[in-house]
């Protein structure tokens, strides 16, 4: 996830040497975000006035990690690091690749052009930047990434050689900018013709300022000054040339003294400096000119809160690396909520019912011909395809099959130019998963791209694809990337059906699941604490076995890989229809067992199921729905879930068993997020 950090000293001496470790360290508080490039903007060499002509502003980009970054700003002989900057703003970013591959121009700051009159760092995705930038390029102005963020200089100078006057302040640019984004962002502007001022904004993604200053805060809050309400206006030809500029009369933060502002998308990057925050809602415009912060925004809406209070932060340093969290396995599983939202997010539009996945849709009708679908990926990635089969079937109706990548290769699988085949992997280097793909490019079927990777093998050389959009997973146990790998194969069915009239009411019936998803899933979260109550009682066990079937098959897979490969018990997933067949031999008053017995087709099976375990003294812990009196009867213990759609029920039934093995593993003392024997990402054979 890319990460944004910004240091503005007004009236406060500080070395350039200074101010470069100052966004260093900055950034690699934010490393743990996950991130594969870096960079920075400050004021170059020639700052000796206010005059445009002698002010510049230097760029220093670089793929990997913040250390390379560090090395490179010292390599620059033209920039004298003991030079000392009395008043000084400087901007910097980690990016994690979505538009583009990881590479130094598509790394942040972003440029207006080549005399970088407007830098700008963005964290989020600009949903509509295709048709901002054939408009930008039709006016005349040049690309030079394959990034979302780079319309967003591009439109700022735009804006700016076609005012209508010169006194239009810098944050009103930045209003008229976002006036024309749609999509997600916190941007961070840095420009040329207005030295040492900073603009910043919001929408979607989170944005902070500290402020640290010597003598006492003039205002302990601040009030926002709004525009007279207007609405955003959809052609940039058409934009508010007559609007008010409300950059006076409001109360502000500073009152022209020494103090020293820093910007950044996560407290972890300011808490070091100052414990003063104030955070941003959307569309506040938050600007520093002459070391005074104010903030202004287009329009109140009813119930606003009209002042933004300083807040003191409360946490330490430590606490907040992994935002309050143990490991970073936690941390994902806590994610979820987000991260879901961001596998949707500009994919959905619930008003109309219709699902556009960008990377698909120039493939759609050759999908919708073709013989059937075939699913492979590896362990997670796998069980993702086993969670998606009946809704996959149902809603394209094609056969479909799941593959795991080495077994499909062993089998020499048949393979034809008439199959369309998916390749699911959170990591895009899998070595089997690739293998398999090289397969079957072979053979000439056409092949389709589910990963959480830009830039990775699987992404460049599958024909099209999705992102998944989870952000970047850290832990080794996959969490987030399982659930967002399994709305994203969901989004893909409601694509394929769109036109399909037969399926609009189930259609409907999951979009509306796919709505209020995240709510549900911050539900199942709050279950933390009884699941941690459940693992007390069961660490110390060495078998752990797990049952359902349907759509909930797959979630007792996932399941029992959570608990082996982080918790070294065995743990085995099993189909409930397959219990007389053998499994249940297993069972007696002492093999713990949990089962997934969810209100869906398969109820009434996995109640004879539970039946079959009851009758040989087994003492079931059931996940079941909120309420299930029948079930909870006679369970030993129940974790009790919101019901959902069917076919998205697997996505709130694996949380528990996520937390479960977090658990199981802290208590028998291992290294959650380094699990012995096993990589992040698995590239060799
Ligand atoms: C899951 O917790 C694993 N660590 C593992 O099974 C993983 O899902 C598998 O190696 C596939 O990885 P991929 O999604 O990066 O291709």
């Amino acid at each position: 996830m890319c990460g944004i950090f910004a240091y503005l000293n007004y009236q406060v001496p500080r070395t350039r040497k200074e101010i470069f470790e100052t966004l260093v360290k900055g950034l690699q508080r934010l490393e743990y975000r996950g991130y594969d490039s870096a960079g920075i903007a400050v004021d170059g060499p020639d700052k000796t006035s206010t005059d445009i002509t002698s002010n510049t502003i230097c760029l220093i980009k670089k793929t990997g990690k913040v250390k390379a970054l560090d090395e490179e700003l010292y390599k620059k002989d033209t920039l004298d690091l003991d030079a000392e900057l009395f008043t000084h703003f400087g901007i910097a970013h980690t990016r994690w690749a979505t538009h583009g591959e990881p590479s130094a121009v598509n790394s942040h700051p972003h440029r207006s052009d080549k005399e970088n009159e407007f830098v700008v760092i963005h964290n989020g995705i600009i949903t509509n930047y295709k048709e901002l930038k054939a408009y930008l390029i039709n006016k005349g102005y040049e690309f030079e990434s394959e990034t979302d963020t780079e319309v967003i200089p591009k439109l700022i100078k735009y804006v700016y050689d076609n005012r209508e006057s010169d006194n239009l302040s810098f944050s009103k640019l930045v209003e008229r900018v976002i006036q024309q984004l749609e999509g997600a962002f916190a941007l961070v502007f840095k420009s040329r013709h207005f030295p040492s001022e900073a603009v910043c904004t919001r929408r979607g993604s989170p944005l902070l300022i500290g402020v640290r200053s010597e003598h006492e805060l003039l205002t302990e809050n601040i009030s926002i000054q709004y525009n007279s309400g207007h609405s955003k206006e959809g052609v940039i030809e058409k934009n508010s040339h007559n609007r008010p500029d409300c950059s006076d009369s409001i109360n502000s933060v500073g009152d022209g003294r020494a103090v020293e502002y820093y910007f950044a998308s996560d407290a972890s990057a300011i808490i070091e400096h100052t414990n003063k925050v104030l955070y941003l809602e959307d569309n506040d415009i938050a600007a520093v000119t002459g070391g005074k912060l104010s903030i202004h925004r287009m329009s109140r809406k009813a119930g606003e809160d009209p002042v933004r209070a300083i807040q003191t932060l409360q946490m330490e340093m430590q606490q907040i690396m992994k935002g309050n969290f143990d490991a970073f396995m936690q941390k994902e599983i806590f994610e979820q909520p987000e991260s879901v939202v961001n596998t949707m997010r500009g994919r959905i539009c619930f008003d109309s019912n219709k699902v556009v996945l960008g990377g698909l849709k120039d493939h759609l009708k050759e999908i919708k011909r073709c013989r059937r679908l075939i699913m492979i990926g590896c362990g997670t990635s796998f069980y993702a395809t086993v969670a998606t089969r009946q809704i996959l079937e149902e809603l394209t109706e094609l056969p479909v099959m799941v593959e795991l990548a080495s077994d499909f290769l062993d089998r020499n699988t048949p393979v034809y130019r008439d199959d369309v085949c998916f390749f699911i992997s959170q990591s895009g280097e899998t070595a089997d998963t690739l293998m398999a793909l090289h397969y079957c490019k072979n053979r000439g079927a056409l092949t389709v791209g589910i990963t959480n990777t830009v830039g990775s093998s699987i992404c460049r050389e599958t024909d099209c694809g999705v992102h998944i959009n989870a952000g970047p997973e850290i832990g080794v146990a996959s969490t987030k990337a399982y659930t967002s790998q399994i709305v994203s194969l969901i989004m893909f069915c409601l694509m394929m059906s769109e036109d399909r009239l037969s399926l609009q009411n189930r259609r409907t019936e999951i979009l509306n699941g796919l709505r209020v998803l995240p709510e549900m899933i911050k539900k199942v979260l709050t279950l933390d604490e009884k699941i941690k109550t459940i693992a007390n009682e069961l660490y110390q066990q060495r078998s752990l076995l797990v049952m359902g079937r349907g759509f909930n098959y797959a979630t007792c897979l996932e399941g029992a890989l959570k608990i082996k490969e982080i918790t070294y018990m065995h743990s085995e997933g099993i189909l409930a229809g397959e219990l007389k067949h053998g499994p249940l031999a297993l069972i007696d008053k002492d093999m713990p067992v949990i089962m997934v017995i969810m209100k869906d087709s398969c109820y009434v099976k996995c109640q004879n199921a539970l039946q079959q375990v009851t009758a040989r003294s087994g003492r079931p812990i059931i996940l079941c729905c909120q309420d299930d009196h029948e079930v909870i009867k006679n369970a030993y213990k129940t974790i009790e879930l919101p019901q959902t759609v069917d076919c998205l029920q697997g996505i709130l039934s694996i949380i528990p068993l996520q937390l479960l093995s977090f658990h199981l593993a802290v208590l028998r003392g291992y290294d959650v997020d380094c699990p012995r024997n096993l990589a992040k990402s698995v590239t060799v054979e």
